[in-house]
């Protein structure tokens, strides 16, 4: 009898868990992006890391001179973006750009952020 109420408890704790992680998630993190600016930190650019990710992630629709293919040229981008639009673009893409948001990781992007904006 008492085996049967600590499994129906333990239902209903695993049940919540999974409530928690579908719902609450999703929306802190929502929350997180919307209401906090975004700051790219100001690293040093490891050229040789950006560029060797620029070629297996971006460069087929960027082109491997930044001239753009499918997606448009970047060669300027520096200048005609800030830090943080490029920033975002990498992180959720749109347009018909795939989002690198869990595919690189956070350095690896702004990485490729500060390396992006100073193409001016
Ligand atoms: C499947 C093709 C594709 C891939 C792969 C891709 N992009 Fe893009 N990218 C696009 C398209 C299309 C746009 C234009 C989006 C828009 O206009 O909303 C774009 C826009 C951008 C922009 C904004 C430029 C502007 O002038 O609007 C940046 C910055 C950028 N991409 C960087 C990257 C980086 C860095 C990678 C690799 C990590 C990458 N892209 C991979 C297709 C791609």
């Amino acid at each position: 009898m008492q085996k049967r109420v600590m499994s129906i408890m333990l239902g209903f704790a695993a049940l919540l868990a999974v409530f928690l992680l579908l719902f609450n998630l999703p929306e802190k993190e929502e929350v997180a992006q919307d209401s906090h600016p975004i700051v790219v930190p100001d690293t040093p650019v490891d050229i040789a890391s950006a560029e060797s990710i620029y070629k297996s992630n971006c460069m087929a629709c960027h082109g491997d001179e930044f001239q753009g293919a499918m997606g448009p040229a970047l060669k300027q981008v520096g200048a005609e973006m800030s830090k943080e639009r490029i920033y975002k673009q990498i992180v959720n893409g749109g347009g018909g750009m795939p989002g690198y948001e869990g595919r690189l990781t956070e350095e690896e992007i702004v990485n490729l952020t500060n390396w992006l904006g100073s193409f001016k």
